[in-house]
């Protein structure tokens, strides 16, 4: 049976922390689909298409043979069932996360109840760690080389290269 699971997120940017997410749902489901979508809550950094293009980059560098990379808009359960996902991939780092993504796999099980949410914890090096911390830590000169990839980190680079 092909179990494809999509790992959704806004992935701005893409950091060591979800990779090592991928690693762990690659080993779960036949086919794993990583796909770049828009959180209402957030302003990004990226734009849509950089932090794909970001995305398809660090994930070859996995060389992970059924995973690959989407793009979705609108609601995440429309995508999930238009690519026949039988799971969505969470990350849950810390207890803070719960609530907010209890309400998203409920809200997601209503709009396409053939979708299970699969929570998977990193591992510990990685718990402390999400998008905005490495945003912060960039915009202030620190070094983000052992939270993101090196093209992750060239792009931060580039991005924030009047500010820094
Ligand atoms: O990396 P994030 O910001 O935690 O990812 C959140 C994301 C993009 C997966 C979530 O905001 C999302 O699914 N956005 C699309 C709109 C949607 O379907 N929301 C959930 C139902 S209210």
């Amino acid at each position: 049976m092909n179990k494809c699971a999509v790992y959704p997120g806004t992935f701005d940017p893409i950091t060591n922390g979800h990779l090592d997410i991928v690693v762990r749902a690659a080993k779960l489901f036949s086919k794993i689909i990583v796909a770049v979508g828009e959180n209402p809550e957030k302003t990004p950094l990226f734009t849509h298409n950089e932090r794909f293009e970001l995305v398809k980059r660090a994930i070859s560098e996995l060389k992970l043979p059924n995973v690959s990379v989407g793009q979705f808009t609108g609601l995440l359960a429309q995508y999930a069932q238009d690519i026949g996902a039988i799971a969505i991939i969470r990350g849950l780092r810390a207890v803070s996360d719960f609530e907010h993504e209890f309400q998203m796999a409920l809200a997601n099980r209503k709009l396409f109840p053939d979708a299970e949410t699969v929570f998977l914890m990193p591992s510990e090096q990685f718990v402390y760690l999400n998008s905005s911390m490495v945003k912060v830590i960039a915009r202030n000169n620190g070094d983000i080389s052992p939270f993101v990839p090196a093209c992750v980190e060239r792009a931060l680079f580039e991005k924030l290269g009047g500010k820094r």
